[in-house]
């Protein structure tokens, strides 16, 4: 750590969480690093050990942290229990809690926040279940910094080897689960070997004491080195004047700077920053300040709106995923709704998928999971309601995390990822101000009484494979035989023009959609039907689809499973990708949504293709062509068959 880092978090306490499988010696090890550190009220190990004599027991220091927290727990009504030690170069905070479930509890809901966590094994059993548990969850709390105690080295005879067989075992598992960890330290907490002093047993040992471990730890970085996020907890209004106060989670922002919300996308500048409430001017202000700004704007903001910079704003989207670890009695199933809480954010999610099942204790995976049961790990896709402004973990540490509850209860949580998932902020406005709108003067009953037919769109989605773009083409030439002007729009196609500067990635995939929706738009307005033949794997971008033409527009599920699309593989593509020569392929290891609520789902899996086409035509007529009565008016006829 360097000297700055040091004097700059000299008075705060560095937070470590110890957990380990029960009996591996946790309790004993905290017992006896509050004696050596002399952190305990002066003659307590004595009263204890006179207890024990009079009893006719053997004195254990586990019975110091009992005693200890018997204490405390008159005194303190929260979850957490938090024990305090000093080393001669700073101070600790050991954070525990009465039981194993709340511990999990408020490690995960972030009530407790530590900085480094250390992980006790026993050398006379080596890893055991809870280990591995445990490691995990360290791992899915994001503690970057992991110290191993191999215990009762006494029981063993200080053997260097068990030590070694140990420490590989333990290193393996952890290694395999993508956690580092720099410090295995053998140590005896019953007879103080290795915590505060070295002790003699174990001269073959080089490395540094638990204590210099601890002392060699760094505090986490600190949030302020992290994007501007400031979760907006509440709006005062005092005459003329508007307040937004909240905390400032990540980040730093100044009195003249522009700031950005989301979801709005809304900014305006920064006239004031009030150290809440005692109204003092600030020029500048970090994470973790509780804050209030005024703006020179009057937008809309208000609870739940993040402000951050204009450049590196969160991400906005209504799906994320998600690395949980389970913690309620009922199992989370597909369709389940929890509560999140996320930032000054509280929204209703519900539970899209699960996609992974993990076995904490081989690490075997399981991808038809149907539900996750407590104590078990699985990557899961959640759906909210709205967008929210998100921060994956693997960008935002401090934030990227999720806390599932059942009421008020906590029943999950871990951290966010949004693989596989593109932003979804898109500007409501055009980039330029001077742009005027033109009214047309041929009308669309104008152009449906020239036709015989409304212009509309009709979106097919569904995997690659699974007869989008063949139902397309057939239904396309048969309702222009019917006298219907049809154009398909095919994925494939478009790819080689208007969209020949874009990929796969998720941001690409939602741009082709955006861009298709627009031109599908475009093509009914001007009386065209329109059948679009595109993946569009993501809800969110079909919605926008849509909305360019809120009345017209017809989701047309095609639908087929992984399983039969794979076994068609007309294009060999699916292959290619379980090969690994194709990236990002939907299905396999991009995600496709299948539509909710869709206007019509045609099944390719159980019907041939004639039955779908005269499935959809039937479909398609009845929506487009012009009612003749309508046009009885002016005794045209339209001839459509
Ligand atoms: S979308 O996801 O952006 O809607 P689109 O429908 O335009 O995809 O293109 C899909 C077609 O591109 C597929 O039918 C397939 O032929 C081809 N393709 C090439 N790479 C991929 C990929 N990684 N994922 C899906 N389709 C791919």
């Amino acid at each position: 750590m360097t000297k700055t880092q040091n004097k700059k978090h000299q008075k705060s306490h560095m937070g470590i969480v110890i957990v380990g499988h029960v009996d591996h010696g946790k309790s004993s090890l905290i017992g006896r690093l509050l004696y050596d550190t002399g952190s305990l009220p002066a003659g307590k190990k004595e009263e204890l050990e006179a207890i024990c004599e009079k009893r006719g027991q053997n004195f254990e220091w586990s019975f110091l942290l009992d005693a200890f927290q018997a204490e405390r727990d008159q005194a303190i009504t929260i979850d957490t229990t938090q024990i305090f030690f000093s080393t001669t170069a700073r101070n600790y905070v050991i954070i525990d809690a009465p039981g194993h479930r709340e511990f999990l509890k408020n490690m995960i809901s972030g009530a407790a926040q530590a900085d480094a966590g250390i992980l006790v094994v026993d050398a006379t059993e080596g890893v055991r279940e809870q280990t591995r548990r445990h490691a995990y969850m360290l791992h899915l709390l994001g503690l970057q910094q992991i110290a191993v105690v191999i215990n009762k080295m006494d029981k063993v005879n200080y053997d260097a080897k068990v030590f070694e067989a140990v420490k590989a075992e333990t290193i393996e598992y952890l290694k395999s689960i993508g956690l580092n960890t720099s410090y295995i330290v053998p140590i005896s907490a019953r007879e103080g070997d290795m915590l505060s002093s070295r002790g003699d047993n174990m001269p073959w040992y080089e490395g540094k004491s638990l204590c210099d471990v601890f002392d060699a730890f760094a505090y986490k970085s600190a949030p302020t080195d992290l994007p501007l996020r400031f979760p907006v907890q509440d709006v005062y209004r005092f005459d003329e004047e508007r307040v937004l106060v909240g905390r400032i989670e990540t980040g730093t922002l100044h009195k003249g700077d522009t700031i950005f919300f989301s979801p709005t996308n809304e900014k305006a500048t920064i006239t004031a920053i009030k150290n809440w409430p005692s109204d003092e001017s600030l020029m500048k202000a970090s994470a973790g300040q509780s804050i209030g700004i005024t703006l020179d704007d009057r937008i809309f903001v208000e609870r739940g709106h993040v402000g951050s910079s204009v450049k590196n704003p969160p991400m906005l989207s209504n799906i994320f995923k998600a690395n949980i670890f389970w913690l309620s009695n009922k199992p989370l199933k597909v369709g389940n709704s929890y509560t999140i809480r996320y930032g000054t954010i509280e929204s209703k999610v519900t539970v899209q998928s699960i996609d992974t099942l993990i076995d904490t204790q081989d690490l075997k995976t399981d991808n038809n999971a149907q539900s996750v049961e407590r104590n078990c790990v699985a990557e899961i896709t959640l759906r909210a309601r709205d967008s929210l402004p998100i921060d994956p973990h693997s960008t935002n540490p401090q934030l990227g995390r999720v806390v599932l509850y059942e009421g008020y209860d906590v029943a999950g949580g871990g951290l966010i990822s949004m693989e596989g998932y593109p932003d979804q902020r898109s500007s409501a406005k055009p980039k330029s101000e001077n742009i005027y709108k033109v009214t047309h003067s041929v009308t669309p009953n104008m152009r449906a009484e020239r036709f015989g037919h409304y212009g509309a769109v009709f979106w097919f989605t569904g995997l690659s494979g699974s007869g989008k773009s063949t139902l397309a083409v057939a239904v396309e030439k048969q309702i222009f035989e019917n006298n219907l002007n049809a154009y398909v729009l095919d994925g494939d196609n478009v790819r080689y023009g208007l969209n020949s500067d874009l990929g796969f990635s998720p941001e690409d995939r939602a741009e082709n959609i955006r861009r298709i929706g627009e031109v599908a738009a475009l093509q009914a307005n001007s009386g065209v039907v329109v059948l679009s033949a595109f993946i569009s794997p993501y809800q969110a971008d079909r919605e926008k689809a849509r909305a360019a033409l809120p009345n017209a527009f017809h989701e047309i599920y095609i639908k087929a499973d992984l399983a039969t699309c794979e076994g068609r593989d007309p294009k060999g593509l699916y292959k290619k990708a379980r090969g690994g020569d194709i990236k990002q392929f939907t299905g396999i290891d991009s995600p496709y949504e299948a539509p909710d609520n869709p206007d019509l789902i045609v099944d390719t899996q159980l019907n041939d293709i004639e039955t779908c086409v005269a499935q959809i035509v039937d479909y398609i007529k009845a929506n487009v062509i012009m009612d003749k009565k309508q046009n009885a008016s002016d005794g045209r006829i339209v001839s459509i068959k």
